[in-house]
């Protein structure tokens, strides 16, 4: 091999600690916009359906979640600027067609809810968002960067929205294909969690009032 394609070939090898680290911050900037998208959504939701106190306080929990989501991942970007670890770099990826696809999404989301509204629609919403991998990712970051005790606190907290939502749905819609996504979406984290080494393991569904 010449000394010219050696050198073109060295050139060419990333530097394996700065490119994780910036391939990551991609990652985390993108589901920041995400979680921010998806919190100003709840909180039109909020006011839309604000009539019922019931449903104002749940959408307002909902955008309440999202805005600890925003800034745990603004906590994780915090961390990246200042460490690194090889372990990051399994940390599951949200490749740039499904970020684009997922802001297109919450837009079109958006675009329906500054028009009329049903809760059914609302709520229809919510299921497919909180199915989408943004929370997942959200989950994997925090596993990576914060260990598992943080872990298993997103996945509780993202268990307890998703148990309310199954709720409200029951409640407020009468659409049973609904409830079973909502319902299915939780039986997904309770598997997520019985996958760790867990010793407490309570949850399920906020008792009926
Ligand atoms: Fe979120
Ligand atoms: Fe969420």
């Amino acid at each position: 091999m010449t000394e010219a394609k050696t050198t073109k070939r060295r050139r060419r090898r990333p530097d394996t600690a700065a490119a994780g680290r910036a391939r990551l911050r991609r990652v985390v900037d993108a589901a920041m916009e995400l979680e921010r998208l998806a919190m100003l959504l709840y909180c039109k939701f909020e006011s839309r359906f604000g009539a019922v106190e019931e449903l104002r306080a749940f959408w307002f929990e909902m955008a309440q979640h999202e805005s600890r989501h925003f800034g745990a991942l603004a906590l994780v970007a915090g961390l990246l600027d200042r460490s690194w670890k090889p372990g990051f770099q399994t940390v599951t990826l949200l490749a740039p067609a499904r970020v684009q696809h997922l802001r297109r999404l919450l837009r079109r989301f958006h675009a329906e809810a500054d028009k009329e509204l049903s809760i059914d629609r609302a709520f229809a919403m919510a299921v497919q968002l909180e199915g989408s991998e943004i929370e997942d990712v959200v989950l994997d970051l925090l596993h990576a960067l914060r260990g598992e005790s943080e872990h298993e606190r997103a996945i509780r907290a993202l268990m307890h929205d998703l148990g309310d939502l199954g709720y409200m749905i029951e409640k407020h819609s009468a659409d049973p294909e609904l409830l079973a996504r909502a319902d299915r979406l939780l039986e997904r984290q309770v598997g997520r969690l019985r996958s760790r080494p867990l010793k407490a393991r309570r949850v399920g569904r906020r008792p009926r009032k």
